[in-house]
């Protein structure tokens, strides 16, 4: 779309977005004041496309005019939020699907069949609540790592599991300490129960646990946050090094440690931590390498005290009852998982290929996706994103600086990354004439 029209299109929005209007129950809603979202409300530093804007513009005006006065002041200090706009906005926006989806690290390879046949077989019971503890799923985990029970909670991903632990640790103006560009998912919810966080550096591309440490330190942080393999550049750490940097942890800090990835990463990354260590909580999740995002599965283990919180403020029929059943039957074909690690190890290898033959360098990645870097600033690549979003490609980007400098393209099919292979010198040919 031409500049112009593009601005018109979005003053058109903007002012829509502003008028007050007639909702259904008859009662006019006022006028709104709808700031530009901050990069922190949308988790993206810049809208890739007319539509997606569209779309976000639509979406708070939304949310501001649900602004109610009765909710709590915590809850009206909040910035309204549109944590992710997800393919299915994207495409309804641009009024076609996306002929690649390799934007959000899905697994496209799909989960086991033997999950598919448990869920299947346990649809028509689908009238009955799950089993609130999870009791069959709980038991397999503790056997399958090797702990009781007692130390594993299962629940609605690792996003969650997230919401869970920052209800149980954080008060209005408690501090938690991230990376700066990490996981924005964690943050929604410190910054949705008051919780002041402190970002800390990437540094070479990797989560820095040291100056994470050193930063609860100085800053008397209650909970860091630290994902290996990382989201958004796929970078990793040795287990060894997160268990020894274990020792400096200050005195009532708690690491929260985002394993969402680690079985795609070599071995040797998840660290040996005694799960009965009060100073570690670590999260895992069916939705990656085992394909099941949309079943909602995640976990959390450690100490059995902690862990047993939980139970406080979780929402105890809150797994469905054929995800728990598709679950259990992935966690036990381990075949599967290492055939399907395989695919995603041998995609890695031709993003980085794809990326080469278009003089960009893939980083090494330990998850379901590779980070791109385009070379230049986030202005470029979020170009080159707009141009293969534009080419029917769904793929993301990091919201941060450095970070922003790369796409994130997700591990896909051959017949996904042919699509990317297409369309990327195109893309960059784009972004280079609009540099
Ligand atoms: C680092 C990280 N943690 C957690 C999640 C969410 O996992 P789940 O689907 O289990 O909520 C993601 C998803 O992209 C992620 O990248």
């Amino acid at each position: 779309m031409a500049n112009v029209g593009k601005a018109r299109v979005l003053a058109a929005a903007r002012e829509a977005a502003m008028k007050p209007r007639r909702v259904r129950t008859g009662i006019i809603s006022p006028p709104v004041r709808v700031q530009r979202p901050s990069c922190e409300q949308l988790s993206c530093r810049r809208t890739n496309s007319p539509f997606q804007e569209l779309a976000l513009w639509r979406c708070l005006a939304l949310s501001e005019r649900m602004s109610d006065p009765r909710t709590t002041p915590l809850v009206q200090s909040l910035p309204a939020s549109v944590p992710f706009v997800g393919p299915e906005a994207q495409e309804r926006q641009r009024g076609a699907p996306f002929a690649a989806r390799i934007g959000a690290n899905e697994n496209v390879f799909g989960p086991s069949p033997r999950a598919i046949a448990a869920m299947q077989a346990a649809a028509g019971d689908i009238w009955q609540y799950g089993d609130p503890t999870s009791h069959d799923l709980r038991s397999a985990l503790a056997a399958h790592h090797g702990v009781p029970m007692d130390n594993i909670v299962v629940g609605e991903g690792i996003d969650g599991l997230l919401g869970y632990l920052v209800h149980l640790l954080i008060a209005p103006g408690d501090r938690v300490v991230t990376s700066n560009g990490a996981y924005p998912t964690f943050n929604y919810h410190v910054t949705g129960y008051g919780g002041a966080l402190h970002k800390v550096a990437y540094r070479d591309d990797h989560e820095d646990l040291g100056a994470l440490i050193d930063t609860a330190q100085t800053t008397g942080a209650k909970l860091i946050y630290f994902a290996n393999p990382d989201n958004p550049m796929g970078s990793w750490h040795s287990g060894a090094d997160v268990a020894r940097a274990l020792d400096r942890l200050p005195k009532r800090c708690l690491l929260l440690l985002d394993e969402a990835y680690v079985e795609c990463a070599p071995p040797g990354t998840a660290a040996e931590i005694d799960i009965h260590d009060p100073r570690v909580i670590r999260m895992r999740t069916f939705s990656k390498a085992h394909g099941m995002a949309g079943a909602r599965v995640g976990y959390a283990m450690g100490p059995a005290e902690l862990i047993g919180e939980f139970e406080k403020v979780r929402n105890h029929f809150g797994m469905n009852r054929a995800a728990q059943a598709g679950a259990l039957a992935a966690l036990h074909d381990t075949g599967w998982l290492t055939q399907t690690c395989a695919k995603i190890a041998a995609a890695r290898d031709r993003i980085g290929e794809i990326a080469a033959a278009n003089g960009l360098r893939a980083l090494p990645s330990a998850t379901n996706f590779v980070a791109i870097d385009c070379g230049q600033d986030g202005d470029f690549a979020r170009a080159v994103l707009a141009a293969l979003l534009v080419r029917g490609l769904f793929v993301r980007m990091p919201f941060v600086a450095p970070q922003d400098r790369c796409i994130r393209v997700s591990c896909g099919r051959s017949e996904d990354l042919d699509l990317l292979s297409e369309a990327l010198p195109d893309a960059l040919a784009e972004a280079h004439q609009a540099a």
